[in-house]
């Protein structure tokens, strides 16, 4: 690791909205007196009836109970959007940037308060109340804002499902919230290509009679089938109603949206963020994190269909009445300068990606960098896995041309906003450090058996306190909620991630210690890709482990057993990582496939995932303790296949 230390530049310190003193004294009172830090906080948000209390919170696993500003009323519409459309009417709210370079256009903030409550009466006029969920499964076009905002708008809570999910996903999703309505359009475009949104829906929505109506936008005008009085067009409904739609008050409490996200088991988790403490904590972190100044051209490259699209494209931003860019492409379409060309055509000030694209731009070389100006540039951004000290220097000193901070910014779907991340004008930064913790947030360090560690050290990374922005519960089924996050350590939030602690109180997150990974930035469960692959007829088991991936952070790497006299060919290995592709999607497509005829158990049965993952890095010498292996020559076995195939 790198202990490079790059000191704020002058530039950035002499307008930043904040420095080290102030980080200092603002992050004290934060955690001394919650009360008062969040109570002034909240101020950034308009109340329709002001809240008289603030933090109501509970880590207990007895009683986890988790409520901020609990009795004040404020709608997520109404401060995202009516209040701009207000102040500043024609200022830019969304730029969107096509697929194709020569697509783009412009959304002020009276636009999108008319298109966002024609979508809000559009949903209204299906039959959508307060409360009721809805399902999302959109291209990165405006609509895709616009419907997250009307369900605010109505007390509906949105279900985002990231397009590259498969139709089996899909479904899952869809009943696991019970959504009668779900939004999609025609085709998506991506880098070129059409991706079958609304085929999808059909098949995942063809044995659930829980959806009663499909919104269909258009976005390339392909040929869908429809199902008469199911599925209809959007820009048809949208035609038989006004944009005049009030927006409802809601309590703080009241839930804003689900996420499902991938955990340890096979079923991921719906993660239920709530209104007031997200909003006011995905506006909060937006403006410092990314010292974000009136007028400035922020765009983060994520996809709504993950937590950062969410709070850092729409709901952060907004918020603050920023002008947010949303991309529907690639970054190497047309070409491996795609980012920096779209930087230039709208002068981005402050661009926020994730190190995989970094790393996979890397490999496109320099020229494709340096062709363009990128003088705009004045913050970058890092999200969603460790970025190595290599592809930081890379996007410090080609992107941003050595002036830029990077702001490295770890957090989860979880927590709802940003944990740990240097601020632009008070952190000096470190190469693969996420550095400080940002104001209320106490993290700790805590051993095997949750002793919190003093110092420099290195373990679990825990939150001890709440903070605004953090998950209420899984939805529907808070007991997994209390055993997920509470259980492990009494009395605080465990994150899943291993972290260690510098001499300057700086945090370096390693990776998560638990059945998660990440691939190019896209949370997985090692459970949901083995009941994908154990559902192929010829499979007999499989245990599926991360292993160091040079461009994705984490490949996928599955052990496959298969049932007794079948044949371990190249076409059958083929055919699972399809057969992967089309259970869960492509995001989950095996990297390595090795078939093993047997796995390292334990007398009881369990699979030691930890031997698993050890040969699939290549640590052979590093095995640890294989005393309780209930047969030993498997080992042997398995590394002399893992050997074979360099
Ligand atoms: O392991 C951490 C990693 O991504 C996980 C959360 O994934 P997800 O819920 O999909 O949210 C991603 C976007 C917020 C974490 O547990 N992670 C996220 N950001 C970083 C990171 N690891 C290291 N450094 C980061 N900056």
């Amino acid at each position: 690791m790198s202990e490079n230390v790059f000191p704020v530049p002058p530039q950035i310190a002499a307008n930043a909205l904040v420095d080290q003193a102030k980080y200092e004294e603002m992050y004290a009172r934060s955690v001394s007196d919650p009360n008062g830090f969040w109570g002034e906080q909240a101020g950034r948000l308009d109340w329709i009836k002001p809240f008289t209390k603030v933090k109501h919170t509970s880590f207990d696993p007895h009683n986890v109970s988790i409520k901020w500003f609990e009795d004040g009323e404020l709608n997520v519409s109404a401060n995202c959007v009516d209040r701009h459309a207000a102040a500043t009417p024609d200022k830019v709210a969304i730029i969107w940037e096509g697929d194709d370079p020569g697509d783009s256009k412009k959304i002020t903030y009276a636009e999108l308060k008319d298109e966002v409550s024609r979508f809000a009466n559009v949903l209204k006029a299906h039959g959508v109340k307060k409360g009721d969920r809805v399902t999302l499964y959109l291209p990165m076009i405006p609509e895709a804002a616009y419907a997250m905002l009307a369900c605010a708008r109505i007390g509906a809570v949105h279900s985002i499902v990231f397009g590259g999910f498969s139709p089996d996903s899909l479904g899952a999703r869809i009943e696991g919230c019970a959504s009668a309505v779900v939004i999609t359009a025609d085709e998506g475009l991506r880098g070129g290509r059409k991706v079958p949104l609304k085929a999808n829906v059909d098949a995942a929505v063809a044995k659930l009679p829980v959806v009663t109506s499909v919104l269909v936008v258009r976005r390339t005008g392909g040929a869908v089938a429809m199902t008469e009085g199911r599925d209809h067009y959007y820009d048809v409904e949208a035609a038989k109603v006004s944009t005049d739609c009030p927006p409802l008050a809601m309590n703080a409490e009241d839930p804003l949206f689900i996420l499902f996200t991938s955990g340890s088991t096979g079923q991921p988790k719906g993660v239920l963020h709530t209104t007031g403490g997200y909003l006011v904590y995905a506006s909060l972190t937006h403006q410092y994190v990314f010292d974000y100044h009136p007028g400035e051209i922020y765009w983060c490259t994520a996809d709504v269909g993950w937590v950062t699209g969410h709070s850092y494209i729409v709901y952060g931003p907004l918020a603050n009445g920023a002008t947010t860019l949303m991309f529907e492409g690639i970054p190497t379409y047309p070409t491996a300068s795609r980012f920096w060309d779209v930087v230039d055509k709208h002068q981005v000030n402050i661009f926020y990606t994730a190190p995989t694209a970094i790393r996979s731009l890397m490999g496109a070389g320099e020229a494709l960098v340096q062709k363009t100006s990128r003088k705009s540039l004045r913050i970058l951004g890092s999200v969603g896995e460790p970025i190595n000290p290599e592809a930081w220097m890379w996007y410090h000193n080609v992107v941003g041309e050595g002036r830029c901070p990077i702001v490295d910014t770890w957090w989860q779907t979880e927590t709802g906003g940003i944990l740990i991340t240097p601020l632009p004008g008070a952190t000096a930064l470190k190469p693969g450090s996420a550095t400080r913790p940002f104001f209320g947030v106490q993290p700790a360090i805590v051993d095997a058996e949750g002793k919190i560690l003093e110092g420099a050290t290195e373990g679990n990374l825990v939150i001890t306190d709440a903070w605004p922005g953090m998950m209420r519960t899984v939805f529907g089924d808070h007991e997994r909620f209390v055993q997920t996050y509470f259980s492990a350590y009494k009395g605080m939030y465990f994150t899943g991630d291993g972290c260690r602690r510098d001499a300057d109180g700086y945090y370096w997150i390693t990776g998560r210690v638990d059945d998660v990974i990440n691939v190019s930035g896209h949370r997985m469960g090692t459970a949901e890709v083995e009941s994908a692959l154990v559902a192929h007829p010829k499979v007999a088991e499989a245990a599926v482990v991360g292993y160091p991936h040079d461009l994705k952070g984490q490949g996928i790497y599955a052990y496959v057993t298969l049932m007794t006299g079948e044949e371990p060919t190249e076409v059958l290995r083929k055919e699972l990582v399809a057969w992967v592709r089309k259970e869960i999607g492509p995001i989950a497509s095996p990297d390595l496939i090795q078939f093993s005829p047997g796995l390292p158990k334990t007398r009881s049965g369990k699979i030691m995932r930890r031997i698993l993952r050890k040969i699939a890095e290549d640590s052979f010498d590093s095995l640890g303790d294989t005393s309780t292996l209930a047969d030993p020559t498997v080992v042997d076995d398995l590394i002399e296949h893992r050997q074979n195939r360099h």
